[in-house]
């Protein structure tokens, strides 16, 4: 069971091993985690606001650092993901929360930091609200992302009912991805099939 000093020691943990601003971000990550499980899984709480705390862990190492990682953990690199190094960190932070924080080795959140990049098909609801707070946290001023935190709270998702608000949640997704995709196609780059596949995955559930 995951417990309040748990999530401290965690906290002062990686405060020392990031920036100031990743660590800022973090924390605001954590925040939004904690406020979206209370709409979606409040019995995931501490669950949610841990993987919050781990999800960016690798966030600032090398690509040459990430790529040693993968060989470490038998994990494969082609070259679609050298051409994404933004999306190795969530693989090696992942691949690394076994051996550097075995009291948070739980499988809900080793795949909530593992997906938390790109999104896949099939996500949990631990995946999709990590994914999302890490999209619309309160220290993100990227236009994209305020506009889809804006998009999701103006609709007052805590009035609704169930269904209604898991609805919301994977409509709120789907426009994350598009803005994810388009924006990686004006960049020129590659977009991640998991991203693709996410994103069809909550049309066709419709
Ligand atoms: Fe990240
Ligand atoms: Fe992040």
């Amino acid at each position: 069971m995951i417990t309040e000093n748990m999530l401290s020691a965690l906290r002062s943990d990686i405060e020392n091993k990031m920036s100031q601003k990743r660590y800022r971000h973090t924390a605001e990550v954590e925040k939004m985690a904690a406020r979206l499980g209370e709409l979606y899984a409040p019995e995931k709480i501490m669950t949610l606001r841990a993987a919050a705390l781990l999800h960016d862990i690798t966030k600032e190492y090398s690509t040459e650092r990430q790529i040693m990682i993968c060989a470490q953990k038998g994990l494969e690199v082609t070259k679609e993901d050298v051409c994404a190094p933004k999306t190795f960190h969530a693989r090696t932070a992942a691949a690394l929360i076994p051996e550097l924080y075995p009291e948070f080795a739980e499988d809900d959140i080793i795949s909530a930091v593992r997906w938390h990049t790109t999104g896949r098909r099939d996500m949990s609801i631990c995946e999709k609200l990590v994914y999302l707070a890490d999209y619309i946290d309160m220290s993100r001023t990227f236009e994209d992302c305020v506009r889809l935190r804006e998009y999701f709270f103006s609709k007052e998702p805590e009035k609704m009912t169930e269904a209604e608000r898991l609805a919301h949640l994977n409509d709120t997704l789907i426009m994350s991805f598009d803005m994810t995709v388009k924006g990686l196609i004006e960049d020129g780059t590659v977009v991640s099939a998991d991203t693709f596949e996410a994103r069809n995955w909550l049309i066709s559930e419709k």
